[in-house]
Order: C-alpha cells, then sequence, then structure tokens
C-alpha cells in the first residue's frame, strides 16, 4: 500500500466524502498529536515517573494512575488553544472542561477516556486513549453538560490510540474505519490498513469470567454454551482472550473477529457494567459498526441510548455481529 500520511488520508476523505470540515480535520489532527505525546510518555516507562499510582481517586471511584493524569493534562493542553472546541468531557473529570475565555471558540465537543486499561500500565501491558467528537448545538458558546447528553448516533468521529508493541491510531469519520501506524523517527501517522472490517463470525470471545457467578442468566447461558465447546449446542470450540485493556481487546476484534462483553451483574443495578457510555462504549461502538460489526448493552443499539449522566455506565456487547446477534437475542426471550 502506498503510505500516506494522516492528513492526506483526511484531505482525500474530505473531497471523497465532503463530511470532514476543515475544522473537525483540525481537531482530529490535534487529538492524534496528543496521543503521539501521550505514546511518548508511555514508553519511558519508569525511566520517565509516569508510572504508578496517585492519592486521588476519580469521579467513578477509581484510584488515578500518574499515568490517567498525565494524558488527561495532554489532551486538555493541545485541545484548549486551537479554536475548534466548545468544551471537553474526560473519565478523569468530574464535570465538563469548558474552553478558557482568552482562546476562540468552535463548533465541537470532545470526550476522552485519557488512558484506557489502567490497571496494565505499570506490567507492560498495551493500553490505550479513546476519545469521541460530538457537534456543540449551533452557537453555543459555553455548552452544559446538559449538551453532551447525546446519542452515540451523533458522533461524528470517533477512534482510538493502542500504545502496544506498535503505537496505532484507529479512526471513523462515518466513512468506515481506518487505522495508522507511528512511525516513530518521522512522529508521523502512516496510513496501515484501509477500511477494516470485522468478520461476521468468530470463535472467539473476550469476558472477565471471574465475574461470572454475579452475571444474569441471559449472559450465564450464552457463555456456558460457548464453554460446552463441541458437546455443547454450538457444537464447536471457542477460545477466550481478556486483556483488560479495552482498546487492546477491541483491536484484536477488529482484525480476526471476536465478541467483546463486559455485561451488568446482579451486584449493583446502578452500576451496570464497568464501561462508561460517553468515551468508551459510544466511539467504540462507532467504530465497530462502521467495520461491519455489532454493539448493543444486551437489548438496544449502544448508539441509539439517550445518555441521562455524563458518567453513566452501561453493559456492552460488541464484535462480531453474528455472536453478538446470538447474546442479544437471548436477552429478549
Ligand atoms: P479504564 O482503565 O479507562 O478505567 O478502563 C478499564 C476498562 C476497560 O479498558 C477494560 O476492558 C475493563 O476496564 C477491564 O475490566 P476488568 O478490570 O474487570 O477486567
Ligand atoms: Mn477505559
Ligand atoms: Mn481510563
Ligand atoms: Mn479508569
Amino acid at each position: 500500500m502506498k503510505r500516506i500520511s494522516l492528513t492526506q488520508h483526511l484531505v482525500e476523505e474530505q473531497r471523497q466524502h465532503n463530511t470532514i470540515p476543515a475544522e473537525l480535520r483540525l481537531l482530529i489532527e490535534v487529538v492524534a498529536r496528543a496521543c503521539k505525546t501521550i505514546s511518548h510518555s508511555v514508553g519511558k516507562g519508569a525511566l520517565g515517573d509516569v508510572l504508578g499510582a496517585l492519592e486521588s481517586e476519580n469521579v467513578q471511584g477509581e484510584v488515578q494512575k500518574k499515568l490517567d493524569v498525565i494524558s488527561n493534562e495532554i489532551l486538555l493542553e493541545a485541545n484548549e488553544w486551537g479554536g475548534h472546541l466548545a468544551a471537553m468531557a474526560s473519565e478523569e473529570m468530574e464535570s465538563i472542561h469548558q474552553i478558557p475565555n482568552r482562546y476562540p471558540k468552535g463548533e465541537y465537543m470532545l470526550l476522552f477516556d485519557p488512558l484506557d486499561g489502567s490497571s496494565n500500565i505499570d506490567v507492560n501491558v498495551s493500553i490505550g486513549t479513546i476519545f469521541s467528537v460530538l457537534k456543540a448545538p449551533e452557537g453555543m458558546a459555553n455548552p452544559t453538560e446538559q449538551d453532551f447528553m447525546q446519542p452515540g448516533s451523533k458522533q461524528v468521529a470517533a477512534g482510538y490510540a493502542v500504545y502496544g508493541p506498535q503505537t496505532m491510531l484507529v479512526l471513523t469519520t462515518g466513512n468506515g474505519v481506518n487505522c495508522f501506524t507511528l512511525d516513530r523517527e518521522m512522529g508521523s501517522w502512516v496510513l496501515t490498513q484501509r477500511n477494516m472490517q470485522i468478520p461476521v463470525k468468530t470463535k472467539e470471545f473476550a469476558i472477565n469470567m471471574s465475574n461470572q457467578r454475579h452475571w444474569h442468566p441471559p449472559v450465564q447461558r450464552y457463555i456456558n454454551e460457548l464453554l460446552a465447546g463441541t458437546t455443547g449446542p454450538r457444537g464447536t470450540d471457542f477460545n477466550m482472550r481478556w486483556i483488560a485493556s479495552m482498546v487492546a481487546d477491541v483491536h484484536r476484534i477488529l482484525n480476526r473477529g471476536g465478541i467483546f462483553m463486559y455485561p451488568a451483574d446482579i451486584r449493583d443495578p446502578s452500576k451496570p457494567g464497568k464501561l462508561r457510555l460517553m468515551y468508551e462504549a459510544n466511539p467504540m461502538a462507532f467504530i465497530v459498526e462502521q467495520a461491519g460489526g455489532m454493539a448493543t448493552d444486551g437489548k438496544h443499539r449502544i448508539m441509539d441510548i439517550q445518555p441521562e449522566k455524563l458518567h453513566q455506565r452501561v453493559p456492552v456487547f460488541l464484535g462480531s455481529r453474528d455472536e453478538v446477534a446470538v447474546v442479544t437475542g437471548y436477552h429478549h426471550e
């Protein structure tokens, strides 16, 4: 494949689909540059004093890792001055972040999980950054949290960076999914996979099995069928993979298929699963659907959910279309 840069790809996509105004292209390039900076910090590890936890807790009740906060700061500082945003929201910030009045405001709102897979930071396992872009209400200089309460179908762009053996950026603006690999010598993102498509069928599933005793019956039934292998109703053996970094599990699924699940469970109905709708489930659902996959909360399409709270959680079943359809079907019986 002829190597083209992120900028050239976005300009070509704009010419072809006319869905990426210059402001949105600028925003995507700024976020991509911030992910390069985060990748650089991640790569330093112990040599860069970026490992370990802080005393602080975030709004999720999680102890913050140094890199959670460092990554959040990098994204805030990179995006504040550009004039393309009206406001930002993050897993690591309780309320939305307005653009300071000394800077011009733009028409977009950026949401992000600055460092996804925090439990893997200190053990050198792939982690990432997830982002989602919404439009601010017309002429709204200072959007409120309520203005962020838009269903995932309203996203104009979504993507993630995965900081692994390669640093990669996966991106959609609604015209398919493309993947860029960071050329560290040139410091540029290079297009390495066009129009990624998730295999419709799979024999691989991703779930944290240690929660099994807490799952509701439809999930118990579905997982038991997968575990029954050739002797069960599915008549074949399934493999299980669980990296505990959503970006890494989703990246594997984008490349070779699979179904990723983080179900609600019987423990706390107010916290249906662990994953957050606005900056984990929605951006990943947009990407998965654009790659021919499916993403539901067990009953409904994730991107149809009308959000009520910035940090609300949602059960997630996403990946190979046929498998997501089976487990979703069991929730409707
Ligand atoms: P984050 O590190 O941003 O809080 O997200 C972690 C999420 C997600 O990345 C991953 O799929 C899931 O938590 C792992 O959950 P378990 O710790 O239950 O395996
Ligand atoms: Mn996360
Ligand atoms: Mn996070
Ligand atoms: Mn977290």
